[in-house]
């Protein structure tokens, strides 16, 4: 199995994320830390637990991270999300309680034994669903921890157009600063990225019927707290379907022939008055200036996800969280 950690901010969509990963027999799900982003810290944290009790998994260690961006005031996205953060279910919360660690002292301790190892097939697959606050202070922290990743393949960003804003997507939105921090310190330590953004991150879809199918009583836990995600979703919204989001990135991690990437120059916007946050993907046929430090030396590309086969990626997580009863 592909030994991966998720860095989080529950939310609906890093709920899915988290059944998928913790459900997934391709999977060996190490560790999750938590990150404030669709809703404060301490909410996500519980949202975490909850989610991977009803995925069975009491097991995965589960630490709490940045309660803030780097240099901004924490805004969260809960007119989206509900107001606990992950859809208002009244479903029952876990008892766990978190890892003692701060989440990137556990994201230290979890890649430090991965490179100790020595084993290529024990380096672990980082998957970064949220603001990436807590990945900035990692690897800047320890940058030692490189040794241990295999690649991160986040979801942030958009080669096209923004969520939070016109411009910008909301987990690069949301901390900046961190997000231009993780490309640069990945440039540096030569960690292959991968960014899974908003080009691909709505198409894969569940339909509401699937959905109320999937929730039904008599089900086990993890069908039917996934069905009431993609449910709630579709209430919010209106809408017939509604996207697994984060879980795509993780499908992506599963079945990397699933997505259509280019390898791209990628920056991140920290000024502008109306782009703060935008993800500016060079796609134009010449190197330019994006593909240099401010000292001329050649920075490396990332892969960017610019299609994605939605109904593959749709299929997987359906049949990884029903388990098979569908
Ligand atoms: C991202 O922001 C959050 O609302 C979702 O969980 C996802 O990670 C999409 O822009
Ligand atoms: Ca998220």
């Amino acid at each position: 199995a592909i030994p991966v950690v998720l860095d989080v901010d529950t939310g609906v969509d890093d709920a899915c994320a988290l059944l998928l990963a913790a459900l997934h027999p391709a999977l060996d799900l190490r560790a999750v830390s938590c990150v404030g982003g669709n809703a404060p810290v301490d909410a996500v944290v519980a949202n975490t637990l909850t989610a991977l009790d009803a995925a069975g998994r009491p097991d995965v260690p589960v630490a709490r991270g940045a309660d803030r961006p780097l240099l901004e005031e924490p805004v969260d996205a809960r007119h989206v999300h509900g107001q606990d953060g992950m859809g208002d279910l009244d479903w029952a919360r876990s008892e766990r309680v978190p890892d003692p660690r701060h989440a990137v002292e556990l994201l230290r301790d979890v890649l430090h034994e991965a490179a100790d190892h020595g084993d290529d097939a024990r380096r672990i697959t980082l998957i970064p669903l949220a603001p990436l606050t807590n990945i900035a202070l990692l690897l800047r922290t320890y940058p030692s921890v490189a040794k241990g990743i295999r690649e991160i393949v986040f979801m942030g960003g958009a080669a096209e157009v923004g969520n939070a804003t016109a411009s910008a997507e909301f987990n690069v939105f949301h901390d900046p600063e961190a997000a231009a921090v993780v490309l640069d310190a990945c440039a540096d330590l030569d960690i292959p990225v991968t960014m899974y953004g908003l080009d691909v991150f709505y198409a894969p879809r569940i339909s509401i019927e699937t959905a109320r199918k999937l929730a039904a009583p008599g089900g086990h836990g993890a069908a039917e707290l996934a069905g009431r995600l993609i449910e709630f979703q579709c209430e919010r919204f209106g809408s017939v379907d509604a996207t697994i989001g984060d879980a795509g990135a993780v499908c992506a991690v599963l079945e990397p022939a699933g997505v259509r990437r280019e390898q791209l120059p990628v920056r991140v916007e920290l000024a502008g008055t109306w782009s703060r946050g935008r993800t500016i993907v060079d796609r134009r046929d010449w190197s330019g200036d994006l593909s240099h430090d401010p000292h001329g030396q050649a920075r490396s590309s990332i892969d960017v996800c610019l299609e994605v086969d939605a109904q593959r990626y749709a299929t997987l997580w359906l049949d990884t969280v029903s388990g098979g009863m569908r």
